[in-house]
């Protein structure tokens, strides 16, 4: 029996048998979603495998249970490639989703905008990403499923119905292109403004290695951006992770309230 599916086991043991439908990661302030599932927490320092996911403003947890009657996987932090060093940090804990019985992941994130119309406090869901990083999750997996299609990475079918719940709340969900940047430190001005030639729309540390994970282990993917700054030379506020944590609430409710509607609506 492989690791995950071990794993996967004894967390059914302790959170119930039935099937998880999607999984979802949360990004920096965005970790009070977890506490609206009724379901069992698990630290991840218990689950072994799992990431060392020590980013102040995320909450290393495991959280299984019902969101609007639907079963759901919340992981409360992720590891970065910024902190280790390693690209392929989520690989076994996505693994352990999949076996947990999901087909759907939604990753969200932080994120700087390029573009004007899309301000703090905004959302923006991914169209497409940019591998700016030139990091690979699957570089040293052997076998050929490593040649991943990223044709159509983001799914049309989660997106579409995530479209549509934000729409029939009323909250603005515009589609761009996330750049992935290795962080920790922020881009530079000049960065920004190569990023923003090449097609980027929002900028963050994360997610893009999660997307191309997701894709490998056969799981369908959608991923959000709250947007907490204007990008580096956008605007004369300071960029800082204190400013992203202290912002991420602004989008983090009405985050909240599209995933609430999508898990009323979408046909798992
Ligand atoms: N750049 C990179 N990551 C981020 C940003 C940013 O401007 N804001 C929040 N996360």
């Amino acid at each position: 029996m492989s690791k995950s599916v071990e794993l996967a086991g004894k967390i059914r043991a302790r959170a119930g048998d039935a099937p998880v439908k999607l999984g979802l990661i949360l990004g920096s302030g965005l970790g009070h979603l977890a506490g609206a599932v009724d379901g069992v927490s698990i630290p991840y320092a218990e689950l072994d495998g799992f990431p060392h996911a020590q980013v102040s403003g995320h909450n290393p947890n495991l959280v299984i249970g019902n969101l609007e009657g639907v079963r759901v996987a919340i992981f409360g932090a992720r590891e970065h490639y910024y902190e280790n060093g390693n690209p392929s940090a989520m690989r076994f804990a996505l693994q352990v989703l999949r076996d947990l019985g999901a087909h759907d992941l939604i990753a969200t994130n932080a994120a700087g905008s390029l573009r004007p119309d899309i301000a703090p406090g905004d959302l923006m869901l991914l169209s497409d990403h940019i591998n700016f990083s030139g990091l690979n999750p699957l570089i040293g997996e052997k076998t050929d499923a490593r040649f991943v299609p990223m044709t159509t990475a983001h799914d049309a079918g989660l997106r579409a119905s995530l479209r549509a719940a934000a729409e029939h709340l009323g909250i603005a969900l515009p589609e761009g292109v996330y750049a992935w940047y290795s962080g920790p430190s922020f881009e530079t001005p000049a960065e920004i403004r190569a990023i923003k030639i090449l097609g980027g729309d929002a900028v963050g540390m994360s997610t893009v290695p999660e997307v191309i994970l997701a894709r490998f282990l056969g799981l369908r993917v959608a991923a959000i951006s709250t947007i907490t700054n204007m990008a580096a030379g956008m605007s004369n506020e300071q960029i800082s992770h204190e400013h992203t944590k202290a912002m991420a609430p602004l989008g983090a409710a009405k985050l909240e309230k599209i995933i609430r509607a999508f898990l009323r609506s979408h046909t798992f």
